[in-house]
């Protein structure tokens, strides 16, 4: 066999075994998920415009986010997807999101440091 016919056949090899590495680690991500707060960053560039760019919203309608606890998190957007809370923005932006999604969005809110300071 020609030197480049052979590499062929080893590249089409490790293809192969790359696609199903692959396939077997997003089959690991769904079974358990960890929090991936990196994601979750580029999952929230669709919130930022309500929420703003790093959890801290202008809008006086619009709570923060920004190191609120990822558990609140996580909880206030399963109970917009489920419809136990509900809110017009927040039932229409929760819909779509997996568990995985959320998940990721909470570690990445929950990850921001946020300080607070009481009045003199
Ligand atoms: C169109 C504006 C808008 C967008 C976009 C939006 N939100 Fe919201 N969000 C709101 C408003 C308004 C509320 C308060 C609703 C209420 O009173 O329950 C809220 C509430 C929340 C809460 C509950 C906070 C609390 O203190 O109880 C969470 C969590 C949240 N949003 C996460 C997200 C995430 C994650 C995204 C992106 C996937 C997102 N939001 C996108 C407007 C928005």
């Amino acid at each position: 066999m020609p030197p480049d016919a052979l590499q062929g056949k080893i590249m089409k090899r490790l293809t192969q075994s790359g696609a199903l590495a692959v396939a077997a680690l997003s089959l690991s991500v769904t079974s358990s998920h960890a929090a991936d707060a990196k994601n979750g960053q580029v999952l929230a560039k669709k919130c930022t415009v309500c929420h703003g760019k790093i959890g801290v919203s202008n809008d006086p309608e619009v709570p923060n986010l920004a190191g609120q606890s990822a558990f609140y998190i996580e909880k206030a957007l399963k109970d917009y997807r489920q419809g136990t809370r509900e809110d017009r923005r927040m039932t229409l932006m929760a819909k779509p999101l997996e568990d995985a999604d959320i998940k990721d969005l909470a570690a990445w809110y929950a990850s921001i440091k946020f300080t607070a300071e009481a009045p003199e």
